[in-house]
């Protein structure tokens, strides 16, 4: 992975047989693995490093930045002076997606969704602008997974990122003002492209969901949660309507957590607002579970509460990535409409709506966990522990005596 040779070609680098690497870092006073990792990287060095390289080669760090793409206020600045001059240029640029658009073909449908197979970006061509309410999207995530459509999933950083543009650009396009746009994806990738979703969005929040299990990466902080982006097109989201979640309480004994101390009885009987972190999304590994083997599937419960948080019942939902369809099977049990597209086979989706009612018994058991501070189950165990409940704490308290502090002495 990598970006396309930009450093070294504002460099004059050559590499392999023959490159003058050597050369160029010889010349700049500059290890030639520290100028492969400026190129792999596309990073601008600094500091000396780049004091070193003007010296040599007479670069300006301007120059660098335009050649590399990595422009900076000064660079916006003057591409937004001199725009006009700058149009006739840009209009002959080539686009970045050149292959010719090909059709989606409707795989299936049912009351209230379709699904198209075919490349999504030639779907989204086809649909009409401000059509959609809530658009998520769960793209590969380019870690040379293989996937049953047999897409190239090991890119150069720079070409997954562009291709993450022209798809997001479109999304952007057919949603609706005040629609809900999410996506999923690894840190890396979405704080890459929260610049460009800001130039057409309003964001709201960056959601981290923990990651169950996850491995160590060494010489890095062990890497515990995926990132959520939320955006609405617009100043302000249509729906918002988050759940609430159920008070944490000890696994074991159904104890408090936290010491909630004299507060209790300012807690909401519905739960407690959700928060940006979300540790209570499980992921799906079990095989038992898990709808296509071998690839990420997300968890129903993770899409129910964005769909319930982000649209109203009759609402537009549109998935460009299908994968097992977890999110058409979400809208469809929550009556949305919905629209969804997979490059790859989709009988496996097909195959999850024939069994829609064991869907339907899974959704309903988080459903039932939730707006509620005690649930059901766990209620009933506390009082028969002893423990409070919203009803004990919210029963008016008999008056007791006051007691001076500054009582007389003696
Ligand atoms: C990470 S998976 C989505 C998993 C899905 N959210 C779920 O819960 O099952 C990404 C899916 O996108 C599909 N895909 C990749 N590129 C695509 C494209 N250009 N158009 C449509 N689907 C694509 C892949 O085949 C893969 O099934």
């Amino acid at each position: 992975m990598g970006y396309s040779d930009q450093f070294f070609q504002a460099l004059g680098v050559s590499q392999g047989y023959g490159g003058n690497l050597a050369a160029v870092a010889k010349q700049c006073g500059i290890p030639a693995a520290k100028l492969k990792y400026y190129n792999e990287k596309n990073i601008i060095p600094s500091g000396c490093d780049l004091e070193k390289i003007e010296a040599a080669t007479g670069i300006t760090e301007m120059l660098l930045r335009l050649k590399m793409g990595r422009l900076n206020k000064d660079l916006i600045q003057a591409i937004q002076q001199y725009s006009a001059e700058l149009l006739p240029i840009l209009d002959n640029h080539k686009p970045l997606i050149e292959s010719p658009l090909d059709d989606c073909n409707l795989e299936f449908q049912t009351d209230l969704g379709k699904l198209y197979r075919g490349d999504c970006y030639s779907l989204l061509k086809s649909m009409d602008s401000d059509s959609i309410d809530l658009v998520f999207a769960d793209p590969p995530f380019n870690l040379s997974k293989l996937y049953p459509s047999e897409i190239n999933d090991n890119l150069k950083e720079e070409k997954y990122l562009n291709w993450c543009q022209e798809w997001i650009r479109e999304c952007v396009r057919v949603l609706k003002p005040g629609g809900a746009l999410f996506i999923w994806n690894l840190p890396k990738w979405n704080a890459s492209l929260t610049d460009f979703l800001g130039g057409m969005l309003t964001f709201r929040n960056w959601i981290g969901v923990d990651i169950k299990f996850s491995l160590p990466i060494q010489n890095r902080l062990y890497p515990s949660h995926y990132s959520l982006l939320y955006y609405v097109k617009g100043e302000k989201p249509n729906v918002f309507h988050p759940d609430r979640l159920a008070m944490d309480v000890c696994p074991k004994c159904l104890g408090d957590l936290k010491d909630y101390g004299g507060y209790k009885s300012k807690m909401n009987p519905k739960g407690v607002n959700i928060s940006d972190i979300w540790t209570d999304i499980p992921p799906v590994r079990h095989a038992k579970y898990k709808r296509r083997k071998g690839s990420n599937e997300l968890s129903l419960k993770l899409l129910d509460r964005i769909i319930e948080m982000a649209s109203d019942e009759g609402d537009l939902v549109f998935d460009p990535f299908g994968g097992s369809g977890t999110t058409y099977m979400a809208a469809e049990l929550k009556n949305r409409r919905w629209v969804g597209c997979e490059l790859g086979p989709s009988e496996v989706i097909q195959q999850r709506f024939d069994v829609i009612d064991e869907e339907r018994k899974i959704l309903e058991g988080y459903r039932s966990q939730i707006n509620n501070l005690f649930p059901e189950k766990v209620k009933k165990l506390r009082e028969k522990k002893g423990l409070w409940t919203c009803e004990t704490v919210k029963e008016p308290r008999k008056k007791e005596p006051q007691i001076s502090l500054f009582a007389a002495k003696g």
